[in-house]
């Protein structure tokens, strides 16, 4: 079989591995793919959002199954134009990505069908929403971009000014393009935060194994948010109690409106949930693997992914069983000097090979390959993950492999899994 996988980031890598598993796997072609995956597969320098090449490529390479990563292009309609050329995708159409894509469609769906979420209101105009935030008794308060806005859109407003401030650059100067049309200004929740991805065919639902991500880019939770600086799987704050709750409350009231609103959801859905003293509530949805999640998920992962991946877009999810091996997985992130802010690129990386270590995959996120080897490319640069028998373990393969790893300003976060491990 031939195979595609749109996107080039560490959870494309990891899904890419993860397929490669499968005997009936000829070639794995990535759009844009990066420097790591250049190893795994065949990379092309198309865009994942260009999507008449993307569709030119995958008939003229005989494609017969493709995979989109990212939310954007899923937001664009990607999976709809593979299904339109003939081939299979797994992936929502446009019109289910609307669940991560807009912030208002999101919640507005689960007011409607009573699936817990934070309070909210939604604003179409600065002044309206201004008036809203100075009248708040209680901070904080989350102010939240409708559109997408590469992780970047939600803010925590610890008093009026700041989500004034917040207002003003989402709105008025526009920090986010059009994706700040709309604002969210919503209660602020407390509790532990889980991730949950699961596979579904718009009928049934198989929940992952559950994670939990670090957003921030310090140690100690401290430090400005980031597109995720590392996870574990399974969280323990995410109990059999809790995991049975969230199904019936949660997971399939969220299929079934989906599908009462003509929008059947196929392919990954994410579940962000914080689970507060009243109980879970969902934080956002996404339409798609987590980055960092699959770094940790799918390398428990037991049953073949294509076989599973085949099954969602044949709308027989239900015949199959989907088993995760037990232990842990700890992924942590090695990032540029600056990220989340400015940052630079081209940096040679060292000690790659010296990493693989048992237990080890080490994902390529911003690296390109050059003729001496990968360079860095990007923010978040590799996602170094370890598993074992226990998350100590885990998290002590992850650090291992990362000791023999360096470029110029690489920086990681050494706490990754301490919160999970002080629960246990
Ligand atoms: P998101 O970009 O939607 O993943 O949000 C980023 C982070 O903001 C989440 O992981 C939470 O830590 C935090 N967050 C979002 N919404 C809320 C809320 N209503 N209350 C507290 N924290 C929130
Ligand atoms: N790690 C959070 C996300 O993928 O959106």
């Amino acid at each position: 079989m031939n195979l595609l996988v749109l996107g080039g980031g560490g959870r494309e890598h990891a899904i890419i591995r993860k397929l490669k598993e499968n005997p009936k796997v000829n070639n794995i072609f990535a759009l844009p793919g990066n420097g790591g995956i250049s190893y795994d597969a065949r990379c092309e320098n198309i865009s994942a959002m260009d999507l008449d090449q993307v569709i030119d490529f995958a008939l003229k390479n005989r494609i017969d199954f493709a995979v989109v990563g990212p939310d954007d292009p899923l937001a664009k309609g990607a999976a709809d134009r593979l299904r339109e050329a003939g081939i299979p995708a797994f992936g929502p159409s446009a019109a289910a990505a609307a669940i991560e894509s807009s912030k208002v469609f999101a919640k507005e769906l689960m007011k409607k069908y009573n699936i817990p979420t934070a309070d909210y209101r939604v604003f179409d105009s600065a002044a309206a929403a201004i008036s809203y935030a100075e009248a708040l008794g209680r901070f904080p308060v989350v102010v939240k971009a409708d559109g997408l806005a590469l992780g970047k859109g939600v803010i925590i407003a610890e008093s009026p000014e700041e989500a004034v401030h917040a207002i003003h650059g989402i709105m008025t100067e526009r920090i986010f393009g059009d994706s700040g049309n709309r604002v969210v200004i919503e209660e602020y929740l407390t509790g532990p935060e889980v991730s949950v991805l699961a596979f579904t065919d718009s009928v049934t639902l198989i929940p992952m194994v559950s994670s939990m991500d670090h957003k921030r880019a310090l140690d100690g939770d401290r430090g400005p948010n980031t597109g995720g600086m590392g996870t574990i799987a399974p969280n323990p704050f995410y109990t059999d109690e809790i995991a049975a709750r969230c199904m019936k409350e949660i997971f399939m009231p969220t299929i079934s409106a989906m599908n009462q609103e003509g929008r059947p959801f196929s392919g990954c859905l994410y579940f962000g949930l914080m689970l507060t003293e009243t109980g879970p509530k969902v934080i956002e949805y996404n339409c798609r693997f987590g980055d960092p999640e699959a770094q940790v998920v799918l390398p428990l992962l037991e049953t073949d992914l294509l076989t599973v991946m085949e099954a969602v877009t044949q709308k027989r999810l239900s015949d199959i069983s989907v088993s995760f091996r037990k232990g842990s997985a700890c992924c942590v992130i090695a990032a540029s000097g600056g990220y989340p802010g400015k940052y630079e690129t081209g940096f040679p990386i060292k000690g790659l090979s010296d990493g693989q270590l048992p237990g080890v995959s080490v994902f390529h996120a911003g690296t390109k390959r050059t003729e001496d080897g990968p360079v860095t490319a990007g923010g978040r640069v590799l996602g170094v993950t370890g598993t074992g028998d226990t998350l100590k373990e885990a998290a002590a393969q992850a650090y291992a492999a990362m000791e023999n790893i360096c470029f110029s300003g690489m920086h990681y976060r050494k706490d990754i899994g301490e919160k999970a491990l002080q629960a246990t």
